[in-house]
């Protein structure tokens, strides 16, 4: 019998390939850039399942083009890339790679706050520069983390494993989501529930976990930083857009905030030029997921619900499990 086909949009790792390679005929994008989008439709026209980064969109115009297309599995816990509602016209399952990466998310949210407080980039670039004179009593004072108080925005997999880790700290735990979490939840991570706007307030540092939606998109603007403490900063690993690039630029030179650090970025891979020159920003490129473990681990969630899907299962991490039945 023949193998269904699969387009994968990158080499993946070998896990994951072992797994494609025994149920498909697979066939690998390898080239070092991304997948060009002209390149992307031409391959994806006679297949039966695409495996795709957050770097592709699944949209109108490929789901016309890949009639036989059965599933779009993202690499990823964010589908902002994938248009749902048109998969489920097309009868396309789509699938995402929650849970696997809550942990190594939040690490990185926690280093990303620990290194803009205590200013470790920019001491890492001093000391390389062969300038610094030595030790001294007012040198790079940063802000302390321990004991302040923590705003999380987005209260769901990844943002309840950043409170997890304040409790070493000793931290006072804020959150802000659409859904309050049940009591015992609040009680085990001692987390209070604030609106977004009392958070703000309160808040030394705020760090956000929501998906990209029409209503998260530039939910942090100049209105938001104008709430926030002038001694807080903004840690952001969640997707770009929710932040206002410009309004991030210019609530820092009016000094609204004390600095901020990103994973994301508005139209990526561009970063507002503004922000390139500043100290009291860190800009990492996106690699808030990036560990080995985890990676692997989301490659092969991905390759599993589409083994799902062909072998007559339900893919376990379907965001329209409804496309099944149509
Ligand atoms: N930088 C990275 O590499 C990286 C890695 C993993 C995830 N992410 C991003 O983090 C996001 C969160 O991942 P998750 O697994 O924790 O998702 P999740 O679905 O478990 O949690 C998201 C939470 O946001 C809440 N929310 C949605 N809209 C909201 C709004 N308007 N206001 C307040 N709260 C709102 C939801 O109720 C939910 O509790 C992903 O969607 C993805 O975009 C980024």
């Amino acid at each position: 019998m023949n193998k269904p086909k699969v387009l994968v949009t990158r080499p993946l790792f070998p896990a994951a390939r072992a797994i494609l390679d025994q149920h498909f005929e697979a066939e690998y994008w390898t080239q070092p850039e991304r997948i060009p989008r002209a390149e992307l439709l031409r391959r994806v026209a006679e297949k039966d399942a695409l495996i795709c980064l957050l770097t592709e969109k699944v949209d109108e115009e490929l789901l016309s083009i890949a009639h036989k297309l059965r599933i779009a599995a993202t690499v990823s816990v964010g589908y902002d890339n994938i248009d749902v509602p048109a998969c489920t016209r097309h009868k396309v399952v789509a699938t995402h790679t929650p849970g696997v990466l809550d942990d190594t998310t939040a690490d990185f949210a926690w280093t990303l706050l620990m290194a803009i407080a205590r200013r470790l980039v920019e001491g890492d670039a001093w000391t390389r520069s062969g300038t610094w004179p030595g030790w001294d009593l007012d040198q790079l004072l940063g802000g302390d983390v321990w004991g302040k108080t923590l705003g999380i925005v987005g209260f769901g997999r990844i943002g309840r494993g950043v409170a997890r880790r304040s409790q070493g700290f000793r931290m006072r735990v804020l959150y802000h989501d659409q859904v309050r979490v049940s009591a015992d939840v609040e009680r085990e991570l001692s987390a209070e529930y604030l609106s977004f706007e009392k958070l703000l307030g309160e808040s030394d540092f705020v760090t956000l976990h929501v998906p990209l939606l029409p209503e998260t998109r530039h939910l942090i603007s100049t209105a938001v930083f104008e709430k926030m403490k002038r001694t807080a900063y903004l840690v952001n690993t969640s997707r770009g857009p929710v932040v206002d690039e410009a309004a991030l630029v210019d609530a820092l030179e009016r000094k609204l905030i004390a600095g901020a650090a990103l994973d994301v970025y508005e139209h990526e891979p561009s970063v507002h030029p503004a922000l390139v020159s500043r100290k009291d920003v860190i800009l990492a490129p996106h690699i808030a997921s990036a560990s080995i473990e985890t990676r692997t681990k989301m490659a092969v969630m991905a390759a599993m619900n589409a083994v799902a899907l062909f072998e007559g299962k339900r893919p376990p991490n379907a965001l329209n499990p409804e496309a099944l039945d149509l």
